[in-house]
């Protein structure tokens, strides 16, 4: 077995997401948001990015989708299917859409789309990582925690067929 290959430290990521924050919470200044976690890989980002929302006076409700747009593997499957839905409607609400990743960003298209019909005030969007070489779908995104190399990444939320999520820190999968 090779040695794990770490990309992002545990502290550099706790570092990163407090900027974020700061980012955020300068952004959305004066009232609530509604933070929209996309499961399963955003878990982790989602509970550290509203604890360091938290003292910021920026009230939040946290609520969360599920869509799967992988099979067991790698690549993805090129669908995105919505298996679990908000319990809150976001009609008229300021709302920041939360993804571990955006690779090909067929995901983030897929749920903006769903999301912009709902008619929110204000749509942003904020991923961990962005892996900019593979790009194949129009997204937009609002804020990045980093740039990823084309590589699949573990950890941090981002599983490998189920696996390697509570790792604290990011790695590239070995091949
Ligand atoms: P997209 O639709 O191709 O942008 O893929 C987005 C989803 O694929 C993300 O929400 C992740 O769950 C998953 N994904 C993409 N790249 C990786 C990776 O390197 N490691 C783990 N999951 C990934
Ligand atoms: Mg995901």
């Amino acid at each position: 077995m090779r040695a794990t290959q770490i990309l992002i430290s545990d502290r550099r990521l706790q570092r990163r997401v407090r900027r974020l924050a700061e980012a955020i919470a300068a952004d959305f200044a004066g009232g609530e948001v509604v933070v929209v976690g996309l499961l399963n890989g955003s878990f982790v980002f989602v509970a550290d990015l509203v604890r360091q929302l938290h003292g910021r006076r920026l009230p939040l409700i946290v609520d969360f989708m599920t869509v799967a747009s992988y099979g067991a593997g790698r690549r993805p499957s090129g669908r995105v299917r919505l298996l679990r839905d908000l319990s809150v409607g976001i009609r008229g609400r300021r709302v920041l859409l939360v993804d571990d990743i955006v690779d090909t960003g067929r995901t983030l298209q897929r749920v903006q789309a769903v999301l912009r019909r709902r008619q929110p005030a204000v749509l942003k969007t904020c991923v961990l990582l962005d892996k900019p070489a593979r790009r194949a779908a129009d997204c937009r995104v609002d804020y990045v925690g980093f740039t990823s190399p084309d590589e699949f990444v573990t950890g941090y939320g981002l599983d490998y067929a189920g696996r390697c999520r509570e790792q604290p820190f990011v790695s590239v999968l070995p091949q």
